[in-house]
Protein backbone atom coordinates (compact mmCIF):
# COMPACT_ATOMS: atom_id res chain seq x y z
CA UNK A 1 0.00 0.00 0.00
CA UNK A 2 1.19 3.45 -0.46
CA UNK A 3 1.33 6.35 2.12
CA UNK A 4 0.32 9.81 0.40
CA UNK A 5 0.58 12.84 2.94
CA UNK A 6 -2.52 14.94 3.09
CA UNK A 7 -0.79 17.99 3.68
CA UNK A 8 0.41 21.36 2.13
CA UNK A 9 2.97 21.91 5.11
CA UNK A 10 6.19 20.98 4.01
CA UNK A 11 7.84 20.49 7.23
CA UNK A 12 5.61 17.53 7.46
CA UNK A 13 6.38 16.30 4.32
CA UNK A 14 10.27 16.20 4.80
CA UNK A 15 9.57 14.23 7.86
CA UNK A 16 7.66 11.19 6.25
CA UNK A 17 10.15 11.56 3.18
CA UNK A 18 13.23 11.11 5.25
CA UNK A 19 11.76 7.91 6.77
CA UNK A 20 11.19 6.18 2.66
CA UNK A 21 7.23 6.59 4.16
CA UNK A 22 5.92 9.43 1.82
CA UNK A 23 4.85 7.86 -2.22
CA UNK A 24 3.05 10.85 -2.68
CA UNK A 25 0.83 14.28 -1.66
CA UNK A 26 -2.91 14.89 -1.69
CA UNK A 27 -3.86 18.73 -1.53
CA UNK A 28 -6.89 20.92 -2.05
CA UNK A 29 -7.78 24.53 -1.73
CA UNK A 30 -8.56 24.23 2.29
CA UNK A 31 -4.71 22.47 2.77
CA UNK A 32 -3.62 25.40 0.83
CA UNK A 33 -5.09 28.09 2.67
CA UNK A 34 -4.09 26.67 5.67
CA UNK A 35 -0.42 26.15 5.01
CA UNK A 36 -0.74 30.20 4.68
CA UNK A 37 0.88 30.14 1.40
CA UNK A 38 0.78 30.49 -2.68
CA UNK A 39 -0.47 27.52 -3.68
CA UNK A 40 2.03 27.12 -7.34
CA UNK A 41 5.02 28.45 -4.93
CA UNK A 42 3.88 25.67 -2.24
CA UNK A 43 3.22 23.01 -4.91
CA UNK A 44 6.18 22.92 -6.71
CA UNK A 45 8.34 23.09 -3.48
CA UNK A 46 6.81 19.91 -2.52
CA UNK A 47 7.34 18.31 -6.10
CA UNK A 48 10.99 18.97 -5.77
CA UNK A 49 10.97 17.11 -2.66
CA UNK A 50 8.74 14.42 -3.13
CA UNK A 51 9.24 12.12 -6.73
CA UNK A 52 5.51 10.66 -6.65
CA UNK A 53 2.53 12.09 -7.76
CA UNK A 54 1.45 15.20 -6.34
CA UNK A 55 -2.34 16.68 -6.39
CA UNK A 56 -3.51 19.82 -6.79
CA UNK A 57 -6.96 20.93 -7.23
CA UNK A 58 -8.63 23.68 -8.95
CA UNK A 59 -11.53 25.90 -8.78
CA UNK A 60 -13.05 25.72 -12.14
CA UNK A 61 -16.60 24.80 -12.38
CA UNK A 62 -17.00 24.42 -16.32
CA UNK A 63 -15.10 22.06 -18.76
CA UNK A 64 -13.61 24.76 -19.92
CA UNK A 65 -12.26 26.49 -16.89
CA UNK A 66 -11.24 23.22 -15.92
CA UNK A 67 -9.28 22.66 -19.15
CA UNK A 68 -7.39 26.04 -18.48
CA UNK A 69 -6.34 25.02 -14.77
CA UNK A 70 -5.17 21.59 -15.55
CA UNK A 71 -3.40 22.66 -18.19
CA UNK A 72 -1.42 24.86 -16.59
CA UNK A 73 -1.01 22.72 -13.28
CA UNK A 74 0.74 20.05 -15.37
CA UNK A 75 3.07 22.74 -16.23
CA UNK A 76 4.62 23.56 -13.07
CA UNK A 77 6.46 20.20 -12.46
CA UNK A 78 6.29 16.28 -13.96
CA UNK A 79 4.92 14.69 -11.00
CA UNK A 80 1.48 16.92 -10.80
CA UNK A 81 -1.80 14.98 -10.88
CA UNK A 82 -4.57 17.46 -11.35
CA UNK A 83 -7.78 17.03 -8.99
CA UNK A 84 -10.62 17.30 -10.63
CA UNK A 85 -14.47 17.35 -8.49
CA UNK A 86 -16.85 14.50 -9.58
CA UNK A 87 -19.33 16.50 -11.56
CA UNK A 88 -19.81 16.01 -15.54
CA UNK A 89 -17.89 18.81 -16.40
CA UNK A 90 -15.34 17.10 -14.21
CA UNK A 91 -15.55 13.78 -16.16
CA UNK A 92 -15.35 15.94 -19.18
CA UNK A 93 -12.35 17.24 -18.18
CA UNK A 94 -10.98 14.06 -16.91
CA UNK A 95 -11.44 12.29 -20.43
CA UNK A 96 -9.96 15.09 -22.33
CA UNK A 97 -7.12 15.35 -20.01
CA UNK A 98 -5.92 11.21 -20.05
CA UNK A 99 -6.23 11.60 -23.59
CA UNK A 100 -3.52 14.61 -23.48
CA UNK A 101 -1.29 11.74 -20.70
CA UNK A 102 -2.42 14.09 -17.93
CA UNK A 103 -2.64 12.55 -14.79
CA UNK A 104 -5.94 13.10 -13.18
CA UNK A 105 -7.51 12.54 -9.40
CA UNK A 106 -11.25 12.61 -9.35
CA UNK A 107 -12.04 14.30 -6.03
CA UNK A 108 -15.34 14.43 -3.53
CA UNK A 109 -15.98 10.65 -4.21
CA UNK A 110 -19.08 9.37 -2.12
CA UNK A 111 -20.75 6.69 -4.23
CA UNK A 112 -19.37 3.63 -6.05
CA UNK A 113 -21.56 4.44 -8.91
CA UNK A 114 -19.38 8.18 -9.09
CA UNK A 115 -16.06 6.01 -8.66
CA UNK A 116 -17.15 4.32 -11.59
CA UNK A 117 -17.51 7.01 -14.17
CA UNK A 118 -14.44 8.18 -13.37
CA UNK A 119 -13.14 5.23 -14.34
CA UNK A 120 -14.68 4.87 -17.56
CA UNK A 121 -13.56 8.68 -18.09
CA UNK A 122 -9.56 7.30 -17.61
CA UNK A 123 -8.74 8.50 -14.29
CA UNK A 124 -5.94 7.79 -12.88
CA UNK A 125 -7.12 8.00 -9.45
CA UNK A 126 -10.83 8.24 -7.21
CA UNK A 127 -10.59 9.53 -4.09
CA UNK A 128 -13.52 8.43 -2.12
CA UNK A 129 -13.67 10.54 1.13
CA UNK A 130 -14.17 8.17 4.41
CA UNK A 131 -14.17 10.29 7.11
CA UNK A 132 -16.75 12.73 5.60
CA UNK A 133 -19.39 9.83 5.60
CA UNK A 134 -18.37 8.11 9.06
CA UNK A 135 -19.39 11.84 10.23
CA UNK A 136 -22.58 11.77 8.83
CA UNK A 137 -23.31 7.80 10.32
CA UNK A 138 -22.47 6.55 7.01
CA UNK A 139 -19.85 3.64 6.67
CA UNK A 140 -16.80 5.14 4.29
CA UNK A 141 -15.39 1.94 4.35
CA UNK A 142 -17.95 0.01 2.87
CA UNK A 143 -18.06 2.32 -0.34
CA UNK A 144 -14.16 1.77 -0.52
CA UNK A 145 -14.82 -1.92 -0.71
CA UNK A 146 -17.66 -1.43 -3.25
CA UNK A 147 -15.45 0.38 -5.25
CA UNK A 148 -12.27 -1.94 -4.78
CA UNK A 149 -14.92 -5.41 -6.03
CA UNK A 150 -15.90 -3.37 -9.49
CA UNK A 151 -12.67 -2.48 -10.17
CA UNK A 152 -10.60 -5.63 -9.17
CA UNK A 153 -13.92 -7.50 -11.17
CA UNK A 154 -12.92 -5.62 -14.48
CA UNK A 155 -9.67 -5.25 -13.52
CA UNK A 156 -9.56 -1.40 -14.01
CA UNK A 157 -6.26 0.44 -13.43
CA UNK A 158 -7.88 3.17 -12.03
CA UNK A 159 -6.20 3.29 -8.22
CA UNK A 160 -8.47 3.85 -5.24
CA UNK A 161 -7.11 6.63 -2.94
CA UNK A 162 -9.16 6.55 0.24
CA UNK A 163 -9.01 9.97 1.16
CA UNK A 164 -10.61 11.88 3.98
CA UNK A 165 -8.71 9.97 6.56
CA UNK A 166 -9.29 10.41 10.51
CA UNK A 167 -7.60 7.74 11.99
CA UNK A 168 -5.09 5.06 11.89
CA UNK A 169 -8.03 2.23 11.62
CA UNK A 170 -9.21 3.59 8.62
CA UNK A 171 -5.56 2.93 7.39
CA UNK A 172 -5.19 -0.82 8.60
CA UNK A 173 -9.25 -0.88 7.24
CA UNK A 174 -8.31 0.17 3.50
CA UNK A 175 -5.08 -1.80 3.83
CA UNK A 176 -6.91 -4.69 4.49
CA UNK A 177 -9.12 -4.32 1.55
CA UNK A 178 -6.73 -4.16 -0.72
CA UNK A 179 -6.82 -0.15 -1.19
CA UNK A 180 -4.00 0.91 -3.73
CA UNK A 181 -3.09 4.39 -1.71
CA UNK A 182 -4.43 5.77 1.95
CA UNK A 183 -3.67 9.97 2.00
CA UNK A 184 -2.97 10.86 5.37
CA UNK A 185 -2.64 14.08 7.70
CA UNK A 186 0.46 14.27 9.43
CA UNK A 187 -1.16 14.07 12.85
CA UNK A 188 -2.82 10.75 11.30
CA UNK A 189 0.89 9.32 10.30
CA UNK A 190 2.39 9.89 14.15
CA UNK A 191 -0.15 8.24 15.46
CA UNK A 192 0.59 5.10 13.24
CA UNK A 193 3.71 4.94 14.88
CA UNK A 194 2.66 4.68 18.27
CA UNK A 195 2.23 1.95 21.04
CA UNK A 196 1.99 2.30 24.15
CA UNK A 197 3.61 -1.33 24.91
CA UNK A 198 6.37 -0.45 22.45
CA UNK A 199 7.31 2.89 24.63
CA UNK A 200 7.27 0.92 27.80
CA UNK A 201 9.42 -2.09 26.89
CA UNK A 202 11.90 0.43 25.49
CA UNK A 203 11.79 2.14 28.78
CA UNK A 204 12.37 -1.45 30.32
CA UNK A 205 15.05 -3.24 28.33
CA UNK A 206 17.12 0.24 29.19
CA UNK A 207 16.94 -0.22 32.72
CA UNK A 208 17.75 -3.57 32.70
CA UNK A 209 20.81 -2.68 30.53
CA UNK A 210 21.50 -0.34 32.87
CA UNK A 211 21.34 -2.29 35.77
CA UNK A 212 22.97 -5.05 34.48
CA UNK A 213 26.01 -2.84 33.76
CA UNK A 214 25.75 -1.51 37.27
CA UNK A 215 25.70 -5.33 38.42
CA UNK A 216 29.01 -5.86 36.04
CA UNK A 217 30.61 -3.04 37.72
CA UNK A 218 30.16 -4.47 41.71
C1 LIG B 1 -8.15 14.25 -0.29
O1 LIG B 1 -7.45 14.32 -1.29
C2 LIG B 1 -8.59 15.39 0.50
O2 LIG B 1 -7.58 16.37 0.49
C3 LIG B 1 -8.82 15.09 1.95
O3 LIG B 1 -8.58 13.73 2.26
C4 LIG B 1 -10.08 15.65 2.51
O4 LIG B 1 -10.23 15.24 3.82
P1 LIG B 1 -11.08 16.00 4.94
O5 LIG B 1 -12.42 15.38 4.97
O6 LIG B 1 -10.32 15.74 6.20
O7 LIG B 1 -11.11 17.45 4.55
Amino acid sequence: MKFFMDTAEVESIKKANELGMCDGVTTNPSLIMKSGRDQKQVITEICKIVRGPVSVEGIGDTYEEMMKEALEFSKWAPNIVVKLPMTKEGIRACKSLSEKGIKTNLTLIFSASQALLAAKAGATYVSPFVGRLDDISEDGMVLVSDILQIFFAYDIKTEVIVASIRHPMHVVEAAKLGAHIATMPAEVFEKMFKHPLTDKGIQMFKEDYKKSQDAKKK
